[in-house]
C-alpha cells in the first residue's frame, strides 16, 4: 500500500541515505524531505532524486510551526521520520542553544502537527548517546534499552531531552510513536567534521589527522544503510511506544580507525597529530541490540572491513561533494575548532 512519509533532515548524511533507501524500495511511496539547509544540509545530495515524482524537497524549518502545519495541510503524511537535528558534540560545546532550539523544541513543532492532522506513526531518530559512556575496562557492559539515561554533552541532553518529550505525547496523547538509538554510522555523505570523513579527507589533502586525547575512546562503528534498514523496519513493524537500540557490536578505537585510513590510503602515519581532549569526552559506546534483531529481525549486513573500503572508495570517487563542502564556510568552523588546538 502506498504511504506518504515526511523525512525531515533528509539534506544531511543519514536522512539522505534513508530516502535514497525508501524511494528504492518503495516505488509507490511518497517521500516528503523537510530541511532547513544548515550547514550540514547539502541540496547536492539529493540531486539524484530531484525529478522523481514520488520526491518532493521543502526548505522549512522544523521549528516554523506555521510552515510544518501547513505542509501536514497540503501532503496528509502517514508517517514522519525525524532525523533533523544539530548533531555534531564539538559544536554543542561550542554553542549549545542552537541544539536546544531544534533538537528539542522543533521535535515538539513536529509532534504538535502529528498531534493536529493525524498520523499513524511518528519515528524519532535517536542516538546511543543518550545512555552517556561505558568505562573501558568492563567489556561485558552494553547499552539495552533500559539502560538509563545518562548525558554528557550538550548534545546529548538535548537528545535525551527529545526523547522524553516523545514518550510524554505518547503516555499523555496516545501519539503513535517509536525512537531508534543507534551507535556511530559511517558511510557515503557523512559530512567531513566527523571523524571518518575528516580523517579521509585530511589524508587525501595530506594534512595533519588530528586525534583527540590518547584515541583510546571507543566507538560502535555501522554502515549507514544499515541504520536505515532498521527505521525501514521499526516504521513499518515497531510496536508503539517502543525504544529500539541500533548497533552491530562493531567497537573500534578512534586511533585504530585513524591507522586504517592511513593504511588504506597509502599515507604516512605520522600525519596523526595528538590534540587536546574535548570536554566531558565520553570513552566507549556499545549498543545491545538483541531486542530489534528478537522483534524484527534486523541485523547489519554490511561488515566493517568492507563499509570502510565502500566508504574511502566514495570520498575518492566524489571528491567534489566534501571539497565544495571543505573550501566554503566549513574553513571557518575548521581554523576555530583545531588551530592551536595542539597540545
Ligand atoms: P547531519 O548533521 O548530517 O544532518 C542533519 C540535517 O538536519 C541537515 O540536513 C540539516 O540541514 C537538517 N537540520 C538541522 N536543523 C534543522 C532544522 N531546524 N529544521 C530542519 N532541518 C534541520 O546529521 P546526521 O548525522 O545525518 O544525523 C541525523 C540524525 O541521526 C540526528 O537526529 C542525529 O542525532 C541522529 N544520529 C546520528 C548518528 C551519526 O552517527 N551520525 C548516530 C545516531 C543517531
Ligand atoms: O554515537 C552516535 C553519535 O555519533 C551521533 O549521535 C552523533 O550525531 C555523531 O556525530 C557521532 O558522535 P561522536 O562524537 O561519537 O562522533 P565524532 O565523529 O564527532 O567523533 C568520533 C570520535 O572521534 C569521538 O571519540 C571523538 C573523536 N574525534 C573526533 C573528531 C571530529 C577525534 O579524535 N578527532 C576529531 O577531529
Amino acid at each position: 500500500m502506498s504511504k506518504r512519509i515526511i523525512v525531515t533532515g533528509g539534506a544531511g548524511f543519514i536522512g539522505s541515505n534513508f530516502i535514497f533507501h525508501m524511494l528504492k524500495k518503495y516505488p509507490s511511496y511518497r517521500i516528503i524531505c523537510l530541511d532547513k539547509l544548515t550547514y550540514a544540509g547539502n541540496l547536492s545530495t539529493l540531486e539524484p532524486v530531484m525529478n522523481n515524482p514520488n520526491f518532493r524537497f521543502v526548505k522549512l524549518d522544523i521549528c516554523d510551526r506555521k510552515g510544518v502545519y501547513a505542509l501536514f495541510e497540503e501532503e496528509h503524511p502517514d508517517i514522519v521520520v525525524n532525523f533533523a537535528a544539530e548533531s555534531h558534540v564539538d559544536r554543542s560545546i561550542e554553542n549549545p542553544e542552537v541544539f536546544l532550539q531544534t533538537n528539542i523544541l522543533g521535535t515538539q513543532v513536529m509532534m504538535d502537527a502529528c498531534r493536529k492532522y493525524g498520523i499513524k506513526r511518528y519515528h524519532q531518530v535517536s542516538t546511543d548517546e543518550v545512555y552517556g559512556d561505558l568505562p573501558l575496562d568492563r567489556p561485558d557492559l552494553f547499552f539495552t534499552e533500559k539502560t538509563p539515561i545518562h548525558t554528557s554533552s550538550p548534545y546529548s541532553a538535548s537528545k535525551a531531552s527529545a526523547d522524553l518529550l516523545v514518550l510524554a505525547y505518547h503516555r499523555t496523547f496516545g501519539l503513535p510513536v517509536t525512537i531508534s538509538r543507534c551507535s556511530n554510522n559511517y558511510g557515503p555523505y557523512h559530512f567531513p567534521e566527523k571523524l571518518i570523513p575528516l580523517m579521509i579527507a585530511s589524508c587525501l589533502n595530506d594534512k595533519p589527522l588530528p586525534v583527540y586525547g590518547k584515541g583510546e575512546n571507543v566507538r560502535d562503528w555501522l554502515y549507514v544503510e544499515d541504520h536505515c534498514k532498521a527505521i525501514d523496519l521499526i516504521i513499518h513493524n515497531g510496536r508503539e511506544g517502543e525504544i529500539y537500540n541500533v548497533g552491530g557490536h562493531n567497537e573500534m578505537r578512534n586511533i585504530d580507525i585513524v591507522k586504517l585510513i592511513c593504511k588504506e590510503l597509502g599515507k604516512p602515519e605520522s600525519l596523526i597529530t595528538y590534540v587536546t581532549d574535548r570536554k566531558g569526552h565520553d570513552m566507549r559506546y556499545a549498543i545491545d541490540p538483541t531486542k530489534i534483531h528478537t522483534e524484527l529481525g534486523w541485523l547489519p549486513e554490511t561488515k566493517f572491513e568492507d563499509g570502510i573500503k565502500k566508504t574511502i572508495k566514495w570520498y575518492l570517487d566524489n571528491r567534489e561533494w566534501w571539497e565544495a563542502i571543505i573550501s566554503g564556510e566549513y574553513q571557518n568552523y575548521y581554523k576555530r575548532m583545531y588551530i592551536k588546538r595542539d597540545k
